[in-house]
């Protein structure tokens, strides 16, 4: 900053200085009169009025000549660089600023191509850590491709279906992250219809067991990371002797699968509805 008022005040010295040696070198010195502020406006319309409605700092914080010292035909390129004031951030060492600042007369008011990502993290540094963390097809998408507008966040719906269709897009952020969205996790509190929409067959066998595991939610099982499986010991350590285990080393021998366990009455063991005779396993506990 004080870099930025020395250099308005050179700058002003500079005009004055200017208008002191047009005026040594005129002869007929009253008829010169030095350009003020105010003048432009007579001759120049739209810089003044884009200054006036969306100048932000290029209105309270400089002038018109601040920027544009001197004029035609004096003066013969009073086109100010961007890098006379703005130094010292990586961001002001870019190159073509007009590319996104279009207007210096309105500097706030940006637009972005779609394909920009390296001028992002002049200021952004921690998206791109996670896409390059967890490669996956966003990774190869431009920032600019999804952030078309600044700072605008886009809905993951603009782009992709839900899975079901009363899935919101305000949902896909309990198992996706914008930069890694491979990387799927979920809270405890998933409902099993979100996991229905993929795993039909699994749904449906554990909507209808009448065992206690009717209870358990699948992300209870399936813990916070898709594609986990527990192992049953993990929630029921070793509830039968170790003879017994010996002989049939799968808990699914003879309980069949997590999400439609065997009953142990005899009703709905194998082939009782049969008929059939019925051997239940042996077994460690009394019944
Ligand atoms: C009497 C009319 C008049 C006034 C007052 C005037 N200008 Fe200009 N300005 C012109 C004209 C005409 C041109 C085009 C000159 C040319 O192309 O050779 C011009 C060109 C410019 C340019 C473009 C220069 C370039 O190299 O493309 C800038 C910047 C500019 N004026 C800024 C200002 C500012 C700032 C003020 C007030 C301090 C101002 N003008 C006051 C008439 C004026
Ligand atoms: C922060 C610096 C800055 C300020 C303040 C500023 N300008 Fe400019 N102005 C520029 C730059 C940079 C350009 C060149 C834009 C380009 O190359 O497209 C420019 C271009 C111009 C031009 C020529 C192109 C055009 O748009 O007609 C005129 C005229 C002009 N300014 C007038 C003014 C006037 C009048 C003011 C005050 C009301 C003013 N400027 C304030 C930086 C500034
Ligand atoms: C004569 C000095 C000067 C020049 C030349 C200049 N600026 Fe600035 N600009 C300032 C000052 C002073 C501020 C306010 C303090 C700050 O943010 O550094 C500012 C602020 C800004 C802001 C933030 C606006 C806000 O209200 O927060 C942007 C964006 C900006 N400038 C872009 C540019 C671009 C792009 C150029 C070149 C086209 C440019 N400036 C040229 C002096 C200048
Ligand atoms: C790829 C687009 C892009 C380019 C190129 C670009 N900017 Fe920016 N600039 C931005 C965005 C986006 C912001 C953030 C605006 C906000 O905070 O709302 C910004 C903010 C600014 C700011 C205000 C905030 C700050 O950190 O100072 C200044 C000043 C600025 N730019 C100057 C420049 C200058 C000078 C150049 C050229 C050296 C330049 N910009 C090139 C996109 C760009
Ligand atoms: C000059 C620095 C600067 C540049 C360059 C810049 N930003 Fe920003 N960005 C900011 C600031 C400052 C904010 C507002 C502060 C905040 O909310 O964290 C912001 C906010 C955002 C937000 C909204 C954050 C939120 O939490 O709502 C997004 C998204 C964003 N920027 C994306 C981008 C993208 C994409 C680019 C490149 C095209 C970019 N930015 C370039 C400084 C910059
Ligand atoms: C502006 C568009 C856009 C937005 C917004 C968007 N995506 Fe994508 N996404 C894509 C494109 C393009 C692909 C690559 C598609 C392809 O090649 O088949 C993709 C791919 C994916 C993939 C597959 C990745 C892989 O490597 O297989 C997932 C998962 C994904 N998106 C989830 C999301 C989620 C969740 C959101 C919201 C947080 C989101 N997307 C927002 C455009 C978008
Ligand atoms: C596939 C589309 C997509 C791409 C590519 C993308 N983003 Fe995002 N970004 C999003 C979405 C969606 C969110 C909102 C995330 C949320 O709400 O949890 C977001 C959030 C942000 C935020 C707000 C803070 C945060 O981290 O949640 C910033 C800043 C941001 N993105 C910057 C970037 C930058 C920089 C890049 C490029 C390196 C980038 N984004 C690439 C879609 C994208
Ligand atoms: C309950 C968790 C969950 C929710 C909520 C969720 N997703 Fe997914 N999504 C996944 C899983 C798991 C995958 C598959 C990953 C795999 O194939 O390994 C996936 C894959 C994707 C893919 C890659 C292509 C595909 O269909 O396989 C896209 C795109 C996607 N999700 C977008 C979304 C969007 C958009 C939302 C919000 C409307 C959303 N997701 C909500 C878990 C979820
Ligand atoms: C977008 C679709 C989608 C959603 C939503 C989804 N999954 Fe998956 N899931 C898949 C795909 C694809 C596979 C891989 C299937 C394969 O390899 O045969 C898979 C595999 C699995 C596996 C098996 C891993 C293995 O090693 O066999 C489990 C367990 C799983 N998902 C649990 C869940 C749970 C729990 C939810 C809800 C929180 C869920 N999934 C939501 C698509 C999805
Ligand atoms: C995340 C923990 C968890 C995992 C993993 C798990 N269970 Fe369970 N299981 C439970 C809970 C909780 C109950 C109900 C306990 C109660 O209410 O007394 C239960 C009950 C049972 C019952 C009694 C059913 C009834 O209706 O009386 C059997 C048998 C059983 N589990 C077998 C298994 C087998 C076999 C596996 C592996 C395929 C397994 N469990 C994996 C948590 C788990
Ligand atoms: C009580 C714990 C438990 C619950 C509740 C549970 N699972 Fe599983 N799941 C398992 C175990 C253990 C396996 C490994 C196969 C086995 O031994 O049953 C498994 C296997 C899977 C697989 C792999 C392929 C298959 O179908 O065998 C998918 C997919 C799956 N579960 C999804 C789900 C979904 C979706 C839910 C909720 C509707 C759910 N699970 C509820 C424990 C559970
Ligand atoms: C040889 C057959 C067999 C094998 C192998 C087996 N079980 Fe069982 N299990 C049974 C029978 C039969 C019962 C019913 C006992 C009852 O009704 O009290 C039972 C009951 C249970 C119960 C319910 C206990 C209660 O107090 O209600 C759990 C939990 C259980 N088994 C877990 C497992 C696990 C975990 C494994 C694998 C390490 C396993 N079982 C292996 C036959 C077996």
């Amino acid at each position: 900053m004080k870099k930025l008022v020395s250099w308005i005040t050179m700058s002003a010295a500079v005009t004055v200085l200017t208008a002191a040696i047009a005026l040594a070198a005129d002869p007929a010195p009253a008829a010169k009169v030095a350009l003020g502020n105010t003048d432009c406006v007579k001759c120049h319309a739209a810089p003044p009025a884009d200054i006036a409605a969306n100048g932000a700092a290029h209105k309270s914080s400089v002038s018109c000549q601040d920027c544009h010292a001197g004029h035609r035909p004096m003066v013969k390129n009073n086109i100010p660089q961007c890098g006379q004031c703005h130094t010292g951030k990586p961001h002001y060492n870019l190159s073509a600023c007009l590319r996104c600042h279009n207007n210096p007369h309105t500097p706030k008011i940006i637009k972005l191509a779609t394909n920009i990502t390296d001028e992002c993290l002049t200021c952004h540094t921690q998206q791109i850590v996670k896409l390059k963390q967890v490669k996956s097809k966003h990774t190869s998408l431009a920032c600019s491709f999804c952030h078309n507008v600044h700072g605008k966040i886009p809905q993951c719906t603009q782009c992709h279906k839900p899975h079901s269709a009363d899935m919101t897009a305000a949902e896909c952020k309990r198992c996706h992250q914008a930069h890694m969205p491979t990387a799927v996790t979920y809270a405890s509190d998933t409902p099993n219809k979100m996991c229905a929409s993929c795993h039909k067959k699994a749904f449906e066998l554990h909507s209808k067991t009448e065992t206690k595991h009717k209870a358990v939610a699948c992300v209870t099982c399936h813990k916070e990371k898709h594609k986990m499986v527990p192992t049953c010991q993990s929630c029921h350590g070793s509830p039968h002797p170790a003879g017994m285990l010996a002989r049939f080393q799968k808990c699914g021998d003879c309980h069949n699968t997590a999400h439609d366990l065997n009953r142990w009455d005899a009703s709905v063991l194998k082939g009782a509805d049969k008929g059939e005779p019925v051997t239940p396993p042996k077994k460690g506990k009394k019944k």
